[in-house]
């Protein structure tokens, strides 16, 4: 296991070492935790730092004409600290994060921190909240890099000033079916990403968009909505907030990575652990009507991990799958995953950062 060390060590644990919350009822609301990590820089080829420094956890000051307020100009990311039975704290693959913020930063006119400035960043923020970190078992502290375009602009360019934030929160399930399966709704009205556009890359702007299309499907007692490909649409593409995979005879298939579909952290990990496992993947493109046909169908994401799907909903035809065999794919991958995390499992791609 890789370990890195900071220059700033922050020990801010109480009497036991734990905030006082309730760590038997936390789901993914946001719970606001002591430290934040900001770092201005100006832009130029060099991401010049203006300051760096972990401050405490609050509002920060933008002007009304900052480019990510007037023209969306932001990425963020999503990772994990999780404390072990064996007391170590440990990230994972974090500069998967780094680096896909970095392509988005490319995408999006932004300069970014370097990969060494990210992690050390995210390692600064997850041990200042320490006693945030909950207890094996109960959950993760959920970090959440930003990368905003803070400097006025009027017209519209790149701002002239960036702030690379970080904040944490203790979470546990993302969706409220907790671990059950999802109900997923087919979208054929909205579209997630256009060929061309941002889809690919964590800005901020991919988001908004999905909210009137997930609430609908919401309302109407779904868990998320699963959007088709812009140009066809005939093929699946991914969730609101997650991958998707799909098992037929033990072969996994995901949509390929095509510029509209996030690079998932865990669909990479998850694709990984399948091909070590001596599973065929397939990146490709999946019509819808394979849905019909699948044995399984599964969601991953830092956020939501590994979740199967109960059902999918598609022009009014619903189709059922059996989520209850212990002995499916999805469960088979989720294992693996979390036994690496838990040191259960050697980790032998070294996935795994140590940070106390
Ligand atoms: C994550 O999985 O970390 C994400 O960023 C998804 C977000 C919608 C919660």
């Amino acid at each position: 296991m890789a370990t890195i060390s900071s220059s700033i060590s922050a020990d801010f644990s109480g009497e036991n070492g734990y905030a006082e919350i309730d760590w038997d009822n936390i789901g993914f609301s946001l719970t606001p935790t002591d430290y934040m990590y900001k770092m201005k820089c100006s832009k130029d080829d060099e991401f010049t730092v203006i300051e760096a420094n972990l401050i405490p956890y609050g509002n920060i000051e933008l002007s009304p004409a900052a480019g990510v307020l007037n023209y969306g100009q932001g990425l963020f990311e999503g990772m994990k600290v999780i404390r072990r039975e064996d007391g170590k704290l440990v990230l994972f693959r974090p500069e998967e994060n780094a680096l896909r913020m970095k392509i988005g930063a490319e995408r999006m006119c932004m300069p970014s921190p370097s990969v060494d400035q990210f992690i050390d960043a995210v390692k600064q923020t997850a041990l200042a909240n320490k006693r945030w970190i909950p207890p094996p078992g109960k959950g993760s502290l959920y970090i959440r890099p930003l990368l905003l375009g803070t400097g006025p602009i009027l017209g519209l360019s790149p701002a002239l000033e960036y702030t690379f934030l970080i904040y944490a929160s203790p979470v546990r399930n993302y969706f409220k079916e907790g671990s059950a399966a999802l109900n997923l709704y087919v979208e054929d009205q909205f579209d997630r990403a256009s060929r061309g556009g941002s889809g690919g890359v964590k800005s901020i702007t991919n988001y908004a968009p999905v909210l009137k299309p997930m609430t609908k499907a919401k309302d109407r007692g779904f868990s998320d909505v699963l959007y088709l490909d812009s140009v066809s649409g005939k093929y699946i593409e991914e969730v609101s907030s997650c991958n998707i995979f799909i098992v037929k005879d033990k072969i996994i298939s995901t949509p390929t990575i095509n510029g509209t579909i996030l690079p998932g952290v865990t669909r990479k990990t998850i694709i990984n652990i399948a091909c070590d496992h001596g599973f065929k993947v397939e990146e490709r493109q999946i019509a819808v009507e394979e849905l019909l046909e699948a044995d399984e169908v599964f969601c991953t994401g830092t956020a939501v991990v590994v979740v199967p799907v109960g059902s999918i909903t598609y022009q009014g035809k619903r189709v059922e799958y059996h989520t209850t065999d212990t002995n499916s794919v999805n469960k088979k991958l989720l294992s693996t995953f979390v036994a690496i995390q838990n040191g259960q499992v050697e980790d032998i791609h070294g996935w795994l950062v140590e940070i106390n």
